[in-house]
């Protein structure tokens, strides 16, 4: 397997409890990686070994061809994490926080200043962590991650709790990075996070990976219906099996002008881990809440 991080054959027991079991993939240069699933499905027990927190039980995990128990200075250096009790200091304004880990990493405070302002903290820089809302957290927690200047970046549930409006400010600042050539693997139980910017998905489902891949070759490997819904200007809805019978009756609609909308009927990710393991992703997000 070729990659930044290769993960093979990994397997991890808490006490007697097997929570991975013989996970491998890898992730290349540039790429957004996801690894979904619901809660207690091993993903952030998975993050812990990839960052060195957590030693497996079996297998072998590599950054850079480095065994991830065993990673040496440099190599943390290349690594930036945001984990998902976020670790920030509640006492120390958004700016004390990024100053105090710049001076444990020696990154360049310099660095902090800049990060403040993309991050869009600019303003709330002298307030403590404490009394930060929930979105501006986690993007101190993301800048903090960043501080050092990363190539590979580890964020468990970014956007956890977040709504729509601060998920999406967290995205933009992932796009930027991408673009610029950084690696990042984040876990999530959102599949419309997972839809806009992952690259690659894995599934997991009690500690396996299920289903691995480019989210809209997921949906559309599993588009058992293969139909396409037509909505005409009447407000018509009409089904079709999606082939070449298909093409006559879709030729009059498009000749008569009557055509208002044509989806094909491929699953969302959701419904693609439902039908692979009989269980909902995100639901199981709000019964662990409860
Ligand atoms: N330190 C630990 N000791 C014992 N069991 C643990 C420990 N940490 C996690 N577990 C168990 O391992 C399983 C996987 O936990 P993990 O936190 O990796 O899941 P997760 O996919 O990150 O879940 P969530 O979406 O809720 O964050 C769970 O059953 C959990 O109870
Ligand atoms: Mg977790």
């Amino acid at each position: 397997m070729s990659g930044i991080l290769c993960v093979e054959s990994v397997s991890h027991c808490y006490a007697g409890q097997t929570v991975l079991r013989e996970v491998s993939f890898s992730v290349g240069r540039g790429e957004i990686f996801g690894l979904l699933g619901p809660s207690g499905a091993g993903k952030t027990t998975l993050v812990k070994i990839l960052t060195g927190q957590l030693s497996q039980t079996g297998g072998t995990a590599t950054l850079w061809g480095e065994d991830t128990r065993r990673l040496s200075a440099q190599t943390r250096r290349e690594i930036g994490a945001m984990m998902d009790d976020l670790g920030l200091y509640d006492r120390f304004t958004a700016e004390e926080n990024l100053s105090f880990y710049a001076a444990l990493t020696r990154a360049q405070r310099s660095r902090g200043e800049e990060l403040l302002c993309r991050c869009g903290l600019w303003q709330a820089r002298k307030t403590p962590a404490a009394r930060l809302s929930k979105g501006m957290r986690n993007r101190l927690a993301l800048a903090r991650a960043l501080l050092g200047g990363p190539r590979l970046l580890f964020l468990d549930e970014p956007t956890a709790g977040l709504d729509p409006a601060a998920a999406r400010g967290i995205w933009r600042l992932l796009e930027e990075e991408r673009e610029k050539g950084m690696t990042i693997l984040l876990t999530t139980h959102n599949m419309v996070e997972a839809q806009r910017l992952c690259d690659r998905v894995a599934l997991l489902h009690e500690g396996r990976i299920v289903a691995l891949g480019a989210p809209e070759a997921l949906c559309r490997q599993h588009n058992r219906q293969n139909g396409l819904l037509i909505t005409l200007k009447d407000g018509q809805r009409q089904w079709l099996e999606n082939g070449p019978a298909a093409a006559p009756e879709l030729c009059r609609w498009l000749e008569r002008d009557q055509l208002a909308a044509i989806h094909s009927t491929e699953p969302t990710l959701e419904e693609v881990f439902l039908n692979l393991t009989g269980r909902r992703l995100e639901d199981e997000q709000c019964g662990a809440a409860l």
